[in-house]
């Protein structure tokens, strides 16, 4: 009987944003990897532990690649520590190994999720005594084996985590400066806004950059694996790493060098500039972006063209902030019009009333969410032409 999960197969559950989800459908689509369910906060597809690394690797949009080892009941903690105890934990690490333990639980019988946690890691511990006489080492590190327990009222489920930091985290984060937005966020705007890599990408207001890299990584076809090289599959029984590395190469041959466009990333903060080079460093896009320092209203937009513009202003959580805010939302609406003829502009705001002072009628208005606020992005026509025969203003 084969017991390695790079050779059996199970249900992989990939976390995502519950607003992201339609776009981790279309990826792991695009990845020819058949859906078997969709979840509120996930896609369930069947594989081995290889299909788990493809998708750890090629995935913009998820959270998390879980492999399941375990469903069963669990009425109570007791329950969860049985269950636990009879999975065959040598089949996937060591008592050498070291192993940490997260989950999402609510189960009225536990009033501190942390509990769930220390149950499942006395039954792994329990069983590797009784079989070797040693157990391994636990803590809350997530650079080795990852398990992560889902635990809804009797419902339990216990899954390898087998990205470790969740993929979330593209790895070229450095510098977040202020308010960045989350990179599977930022990729999903990407996507949504379907600009054409032939056509330029202006990111006026960058930030810490993450729009312009998701732009630069998705327009060159880089993948988020090729960042990152730590993940806690590399760590159960059975991986072989030249199997990532002949990935790796597959991956590598798609990859672009280039872009027919600069892509325009812009703030009017050298510190925010110094932050979003840094990250485009450590993407190893830097060369595909140029940065610079202005206010968004001068960033340059080559005429004629039809690209995206995309901005993302601060939107007034402090009092008073929002007043000031307004003239800059009124102005994104003058730079849209007198700048950004022939593009598609958008914004990302989470204050709507805010935005109506773009004074242009949005085309579409898509929701995400931002570290739980509710936000739309914003999307203008910008018609090439005279201001007063083609901008529609909002009523
Ligand atoms: C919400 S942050 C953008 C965050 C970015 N999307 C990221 O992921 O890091 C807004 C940025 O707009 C910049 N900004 C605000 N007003 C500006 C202006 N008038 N001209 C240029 N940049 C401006 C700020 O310096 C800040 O970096």
């Amino acid at each position: 009987m084969k017991t390695s999960i790079f050779e059996q197969s199970s249900d992989i559950l990939i976390t995502c944003a519950p607003d992201l989800s339609a776009l981790t459908g279309r990826e792991i689509n695009d990845l020819s990897i058949p859906i078997k369910q969709i979840l509120p906060h996930g896609i369930v597809v069947e594989g081995t532990a290889q299909t788990a690394m493809y998708l750890c690797m090629h995935l913009r949009t998820a959270n998390k690649v879980l492999f399941l080892l375990k469903e069963a009941r669990a009425a109570n903690p007791d329950d969860l520590y049985k269950v636990a105890k009879n999975i065959n934990w040598d089949n996937f690490f060591s008592n050498t190994s070291y192993f940490s333990i997260d989950s999402f639980v609510e189960n009225n019988t536990i009033r501190d999720s942390r509990f769930a946690n220390v149950r499942c890691k006395d039954a792994i511990a329990d069983y590797f005594v009784e079989k070797t006489g040693k157990r391994p080492d636990s803590g809350p590190l997530r650079n080795s084996v990852v398990i992560f327990i889902y635990w809804r009222d009797s419902n339990l489920s216990i899954y390898l985590d087998l990205s470790g930091e969740p993929i979330s985290r593209h790895g070229y984060r450095i510098n977040p400066w202020k308010a960045p937005m989350a990179e599977p966020l930022a990729a999903g705007v990407v996507i949504t806004s379907e600009w054409d890599p032939a056509t330029p990408f202006i990111n006026p207001m960058c930030g810490s950059g993450t729009l312009a890299i998701e732009a630069a990584l998705i327009g060159t076809n880089k993948i988020p694996g090729l960042i990152r090289d730590e993940y806690a599959f590399q760590h159960i029984k059975g991986y072989e790493e030249e199997t990532w590395h002949t990935m790796k190469k597959m991956a590598l041959k798609n990859i672009k060098d280039t872009l027919p466009h600069k892509i325009i990333a812009s703030d009017h903060d050298q510190r925010a500039l110094d932050a979003a080079k840094t990250n485009a460093e450590k993407a190893g896009v830097d060369h595909l972006i140029d940065f610079v320092l202005s206010d968004f209203q001068d960033t340059p937009v080559e005429p004629g063209a039809e690209g995206v513009v995309i901005l993302n202003p601060e939107y007034g959580e402090r009092l008073g902030h929002e007043e000031a805010l307004e003239l800059t939302y009124k102005e994104i609406g003058d730079f849209f019009k007198k700048s950004c003829g022939g593009y598609k502009g958008f914004v990302f705001t989470g204050n709507l009333e805010l935005a109506k002072r773009i004074g242009l009628k949005p085309k579409r208005k898509i929701k995400f969410f931002s570290a739980k606020i509710e936000c739309r992005l914003m999307q203008y026509e910008l018609y090439a032409g005279t201001r007063r025969t083609v901008f529609k203003t909002e009523e």
